[in-house]
C-alpha cells in the first residue's frame, strides 16, 4: 500500500516534550504547568509524573536508532518552552537548547526530517504565575519571542513547523473539564484562553515569516467527527453546534477570521464570548501554510439543550480501545475530507493517531494485534482521501514509545515500542512496531 502514496510523503511517529523526555529539573531547565500539575494530590493517576517518563533527554540516541530501523523519514517532536526558557521569557538556557541541537543534527544524519511542535501544552510554570498563563492577552508576545528564538535557534534546519498542538486541550481540557493542567472549570475563561491561543498562533505565523525564509508552519488540530445520534433534526443541530465547538472554533476561525456564528450567538447570549479586539481575528487568521488533523476517534451527539452547548455526546456502539475511545476509521477519510473542502483547501498532516492497548509483555514480546489492525484501517482510510483529492501529506503514528499520557499518568499504553517501567525503561519493539516497518519496506 505503501506504493500507491505519492513520492515524498512523510511517514512518521509523533511524540510530545513533556510525555517522554523527562529531566525535568536537570540542565537548568524551568518547571512547566504540567510539572506542578502532576505533583498534585488527585491530579493525574496513581500520582504518576513526568519528572523521568522515558528518559528520552538522556537516551535519544537509542530512541532514534529504532526510528531508523523503523524506517520514518519523519520524526514529530515538540520543543519544552522552559527547558530553553525556563521561565518562559529572559536569557536562553544553552544547555536546553544544545539538547535539541543534538536531536535534530542527529535525526538529519539518519535522513529523519523533524517536524517541531512549538506548544505541546508544557508552559513554563513561571508565565502561569506571574502573568497568569493563556488567561492573559500579553501570551501573544511572550509566544511570539519564544517562538522568534527557537526559529532562529533551529530553523536552519527544522523545515517544517506546528504552532501549537490541539488548542481545544489547552483551553477547554483545562480550563473548562478541568482535566489537564492548570486544571480550572469555566467557560468564559475556556474560551479568553482559546481567544489567546489563536492570537499567539497567528503572532508565531508571522515571526515565522521573518525569520524561516524556505520552511512550512501548520496548527495541529483535535479532529473529532462528529455524528449525530439520529437522523432526527435536534440531533443533526446538536452535532452541528457540538463541530462548531471541538473543531469549528479552531479550523474555521484562522481561515475565516470569524468564530462559527451559531455557537458564537450562543456564547454571546450567555455572556461568555471571548473579548474581541481591533486587529485580533487579522492577527488569528494569518494565512498559514497546513492542517496538521490529530484524528483518533468520533463523538456522537445528541440534542440536550439544558447545556450551553446545546449537545450530549452519548456511548456509541463501536468496539473501544482502552481510552474508551470508538475506532472508526471511516471518520478519517471523511474528516479530511471536510478538513481539506471546508478549511481552506490546504495540504493536511495526520499529525497523530493511534491506539492506546492492554498491551501485555508476555515471554519478553507484545502482540498488539488490534493495534495493527487500528493502523492498517487507518492508513487505508488515509489512502481513499487521497484518492478523493485531498492533498494529504503525510502521516504521523502516535506514539513511539509508551509514555506519561496527561492525566491518566502511564497506565495507557499508545507506544509501537513498550516501554518497561519497572524494568530500567527498557525499549521492547511491539508487533506494530514490526508490521510499521514491514510496511514501510515495502516500497
Ligand atoms: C492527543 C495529544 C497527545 C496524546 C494523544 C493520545 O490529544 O496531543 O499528546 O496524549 O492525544
Amino acid at each position: 500500500m505503501r506504493a500507491v502514496f505519492p513520492e515524498g510523503f512523510l511517514w512518521g511517529v509523533a511524540t510530545a516534550s513533556y510525555q517522554i523526555e523527562g529531566a525535568d529539573f536537570e540542565d537548568g531547565k524551568g518547571p512547566s504547568i504540567w510539572t506542578d500539575f502532576s505533583h498534585r494530590l488527585g491530579k493525574v493517576n496513581s500520582g504518576d509524573n513526568g519528572d523521568i517518563a522515558c528518559d528520552h533527554y538522556h537516551r535519544f540516541s537509542e530512541d532514534i536508532e529504532l526510528m531508523k530501523q523503523l524506517g520514518v523519514n519523519s520524526y514529530r517532536f515538540s520543543i519544552s518552552w522552559s527547558r530553553v526558557l525556563p521561565e518562559g521569557r529572559g536569557k536562553i538556557n544553552r544547555k536546553g537548547s544544545d539538547f535539541y541541537n543534538k536531536l535534530i543534527d542527529r535525526l538529519l544524519e539518519v535522513g529523519i526530517q523533524p517536524m517541531v511542535t512549538l506548544y505541546h501544552w508544557d508552559l513554563p510554570l513561571e508565565l502561569h504565575r506571574k502573568i497568569d498563563g493563556w488567561e492573559s492577552r500579553d501570551m501573544r508576545h511572550y509566544f511570539g519571542d519564544y517562538s522568534s528564538l527557537v526559529f532562529s535557534e533551529f530553523g536552519d534546519r527544522v523545515k517544517h513547523w506546528i504552532t501549537l498542538n490541539e488548542p481545544y486541550c489547552s483551553s477547554h481540557v483545562s480550563y473548562l473539564w478541568g482535566e489537564h493542567a492548570p486544571g480550572k472549570r469555566d467557560l468564559k475563561t475556556s474560551l479568553t484562553v482559546a481567544h489567546n491561543l489563536l492570537l499567539s498562533h497567528g503572532e508565531a505565523v508571522r515571526r515565522f515569516r521573518e525569520v524561516v525564509k524556505d520552511g512550512t508552519i501548520g496548527l495541529a488540530n483535535v479532529s473529532t467527527f462528529v455524528e449525530p445520534a439520529t437522523d432526527s433534526k435536534e440531533d443533526r443541530w446538536a452535532a452541528r453546534i457540538r463541530d462548531q465547538f471541538i473543531n469549528g472554533w479552531f479550523f474555521e476561525t484562522p481561515i475565516t477570521g470569524e468564530y462559527p456564528s451559531e455557537l458564537f450567538k450562543r456564547f454571546n447570549d450567555a455572556g461568555v464570548q471571548p473579548l474581541i479586539e481591533d486587529g485580533d481575528m487579522d492577527l488569528i487568521s494569518t494565512p498559514f501554510d497546513f492542517w496538521g488533523v490529530n484524528y483518533y476517534t468520533r463523538n456522537v451527539v445528541r440534542k440536550e439543550e439544558s447545556s450551553i452547548l446545546g449537545s450530549e455526546v452519548i456511548q456509541g456502539e463501536l468496539a473501544k480501545t482502552e481510552m474508551g475511545w470508538e475506532v472508526y476509521p471511516e471518520g478519517l477519510e471523511a474528516f479530511l475530507y471536510k478538513t481539506f473542502k471546508e478549511y481552506g483547501k490546504k495540504p493536511i498532516y495526520i499529525t497523530e493517531n493511534g491506539m492506546a492497548c492492554k498491551d501485555k509483555l508476555t515471554d519478553g514480546f507484545v502482540e498488539d494485534f488490534e493495534r495493527v489492525d487500528y493502523m492498517k484501517r487507518h492508513f487505508s482510510s488515509a489512502l481513499s482521501a487521497l484518492k478523493a483529492g485531498v492533498d494529504l501529506r503525510g502521516f504521523y503514528v502516535w506514539s513511539l514509545l509508551d509514555n506519561f499520557e496527561w492525566s491518566y499518568g502511564y497506565s495507557k499504553r499508545f507506544g509501537l515500542v513498550y516501554v518497561d517501567y519497572e524494568k530500567g525503561l527498557k525499549r521492547i519493539p511491539k508487533r506494530s512496531y514490526y508490521y510499521y516497518r514491514d510496511f514501510l519496506e515495502r516500497d
